[in-house]
């Protein structure tokens, strides 16, 4: 685990692989057991947060004993920075109609909880029979009144942390454990 070559930009591992793997176990049981066929008998579509939640969203789905659709969305809120702009964009919308589907949403972090809120008015405009959302990490201050992560993976403190999908500028997101981001500037 310490052999990755930008080892000085790690700081604390917050969840090992080992922890990752067995949380996501867990959700993907709970998930399985609550959201199931739409009343037309179509499987639940789970729509993954590109790019962040790549990583999250492939174990999940194997984590998913019964059947499952799968589709993404692209958004741009950050940027290179590591603060939030507020600002959404959708860069790659559903290729599925989701009408009278059973959708639940994948999130790699929640930090103010302005990508998920957008995301969420975007995808109930579309009257999906049901909406649930997910999360591999929220970030524990300050976030939006009123809003409802239904299958949280951890709790965090507030540090920005990269691995398991997360990046700084693109990097990091290939490695198997979450771990703080200890910059250099
Ligand atoms: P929010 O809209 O403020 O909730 O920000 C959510 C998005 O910001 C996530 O989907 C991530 O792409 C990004 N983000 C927030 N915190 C972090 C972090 O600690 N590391 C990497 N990306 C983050
Ligand atoms: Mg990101």
């Amino acid at each position: 685990m310490g052999d990755y070559p930008v080892a000085e930009d790690v700081g604390d591992i917050l969840f090992s692989e080992k922890e990752i793997a067995d949380r996501v176990v867990e959700m993907g049981a709970v998930i399985a057991a609550e959201v199931g066929v739409d009343p037309k008998g179509r499987p639940p579509l789970l729509v993954g947060v590109l790019k962040g939640s790549v990583i999250f969203v492939a174990d999940l789905v194997r984590a998913i004993t019964a059947p499952i659709e799968l589709d993404f969305l692209a958004v741009s809120s950050y940027g290179q920075a590591t603060q939030s702009s507020g600002a959404v964009k959708i860069l790659k919308d559903l290729d599925h109609d989701i009408a009278g589907r059973n959708v639940i949403l994948v999130e790699d972090i929640i930090d103010s909880g302005l990508t998920l809120r957008f995301l969420c008015k975007h995808l109930l405009a579309q009257q999906p029979a049901s909406l649930k959302t997910c999360a591999m990490l929220v970030r524990e201050g300050v976030r939006e009144p009123d809003l409802t992560i239904d299958y949280v993976g951890f709790r965090i403190p507030p540090a920005f942390v990269i691995g398991y999908g997360l990046d700084v500028a693109q990097r990091y997101r290939n490695l198997r454990y979450i771990a703080t981001y200890r910059s250099r500037e």
